[in-house]
């Protein structure tokens, strides 16, 4: 099998450790011939590339692996790229949360005025890397982890609409699927999802096991009578507790479907901002504790010079499902995954040009979406506001248009009011500075 040439691109996150420890364990069938870590702060990926050198010597010795900041040494001549970078880095996170909820209104990475003000700062960076990686590798892979992965995956698809080597992915339906496995006794690899939605918007219909029974009935009966936990719960923040704790009341609202535990800010808006620490939010938490871990254990196995702690390279399901991926795109698996694609008619009535999540075959030809159907009302009626939230939000981007930004935070739910929307767009612009397009 030819060998493989991979860059990691935010070499410098929390998550590239485990990402590595991935790539070990798939040796075998994902064999690869060179790993380079690319970032744009040479000192924070000095760090884990330290640590990188220990792990890979002693568990992968025949691997190629280095370091840099240097766009030909990344880019040339690569033929998968694992991207995950966060511009504006975890400090600009904290003010994405913290500025709406000194407004009164919901701070999240991902999700609100938090996700649109991310979405725009990730925007321009993920647009410059695809041209990097493109005029250096025009075949490779992009295989995308950057947040918000909704609204990254619209404007991309915008901007690059047929480049089909371009995939956006999220972990949180894997990692959901591997708590259903935790409760149920079984592998998760073992189950055949039904999803529909949009990216941290989303839910399963069906969880079918190898032989076609769907588990979901079964599954909603425990969750409904026992709660819901995530399957690391000893390793979780109390926060990521409180998140998964919520799917039951989800499902006593709305027990059509498992939902993902990202709506419960767009259901629940006032509850959740009556839980969320304006003082001490989720990025806080990060901050004091995986940052300062995994940068701590990096240093220390560099310093020592030889890996003790297996705990660093723990597969969890995020690591272990971007490899699979690009396993299953390389052996030509069209093994099943829950990806971001554009719906194209996989949902009948939604439009055509959404990046909807969906379960899809996986394959070197790209990704092939499961024909999906209809929708309920309830469910089109709440996909298509968030939609329209996304697209106003890339078009805001594109159009350095100051109205469709408007509309984007008026629309969408954790918002509703178009004076709260204007006042945190306000807020964001002026926190943002050079990191946010004109918008006139
Ligand atoms: P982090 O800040 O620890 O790491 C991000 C790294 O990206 C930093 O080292 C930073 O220097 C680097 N970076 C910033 N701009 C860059 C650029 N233009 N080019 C190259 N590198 C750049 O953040 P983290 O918490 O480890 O998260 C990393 C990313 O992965 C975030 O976007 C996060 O939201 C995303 N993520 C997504 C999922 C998902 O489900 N899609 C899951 C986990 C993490
Ligand atoms: C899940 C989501 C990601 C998100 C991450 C945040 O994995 O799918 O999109 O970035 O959680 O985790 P954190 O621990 O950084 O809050
Ligand atoms: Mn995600």
């Amino acid at each position: 099998m030819k060998k493989l040439n991979l860059v990691i691109v935010g070499g410098g996150s929390t998550w590239t450790p485990g990402l590595l420890g991935s790539l070990v364990k798939f040796k075998e069938e994902f064999p690869l011939k060179k790993v380079t870590l690319y970032d744009i702060d040479a000192e924070r990926q000095s760090h884990i590339g330290r640590f990188g050198e220990v792990l890979f010597r002693e568990q992968y010795p025949d691997l190629e692996f280095n370091y840099t900041t240097d766009k030909d040494e990344a880019f040339n001549n690569v033929d998968f790229v694992f991207c995950q970078m966060r511009t504006g880095g975890l400090p600009m996170r904290e003010k994405d949360e913290k500025v709406p909820l000194s407004l009164g209104l919901i701070g999240q990475e991902t999700c609100g005025p938090g996700g649109f003000s991310y979405g725009m700062r990730s925007i321009r960076d993920m647009i410059e890397l695809v041209e990097d990686v493109r005029s250096r590798s025009k075949d490779a892979w992009i295989l995308n982890y950057t947040n918000p992965a909704a609204i990254v995956a619209v404007a991309l698809n915008m901007k690059f609409p047929d480049d089909h080597r371009i995939i956006n992915i999220c972990d949180q339906p894997v990692n959901l699927m591997k708590s259903y496995g935790k409760i149920l006794g079984k592998d998760y690899h073992d189950f055949e999802p039904k999803y529909f939605g949009l990216n941290h918007f989303g839910w399963f219909t069906n969880l079918y096991d190898k032989d076609g029974k769907d588990l979901l009935p079964e599954l909603r009966e425990i969750i409904l009578k026992q709660g819901f936990a995530p399957e690391d719960a000893e390793q979780r923040d109390a926060s990521w507790l409180e998140t998964y704790g919520m799917v039951k009341d989800m499902l006593e609202d709305f027990p059509d479907y498992l939902p993902n535990t990202y709506l419960q800010y767009y259901l629940y808006p006032y509850y959740k901002l009556s839980k969320l620490d304006p003082n001490y939010t989720r990025a806080n938490e990060v901050m004091d504790g995986r940052e300062k871990r995994v940068f701590a254990e990096c240093d220390r196995i560099a310093e020592q010079g030889t890996l003790d702690n297996l705990e660093m390279v723990h597969n969890d399901a995020h690591a272990d499902m971007i490899v699979e991926l690009a396993l299953s795109i390389n052996s030509n698996l069209r093994k099943t995954f829950i990806i971001i694609q554009e719906n194209n008619g996989a949902v009948n009535n939604l439009p055509d040009d959404a990046m909807v999540e969906l379960a899809a075959a996986v394959g070197s030809n790209g990704c092939e979406q499961y024909h999906f159907g209809n929708i309920d009302t309830f469910y089109k009626g709440l996909i298509e506001n968030q939609y329209a939230f996304e697209k106003l939000t890339a078009e805001a981007y594109f159009e350095n248009s100051y109205q469709k930004a408007l509309q984007a935070l008026t629309l969408n739910r954790t918002v509703n009011s178009a004076k709260k929307a204007r006042e945190v767009l306000d807020a964001l612009i002026e926190m943002n500075g050079s990191y946010f397009p004109e918008l006139r």
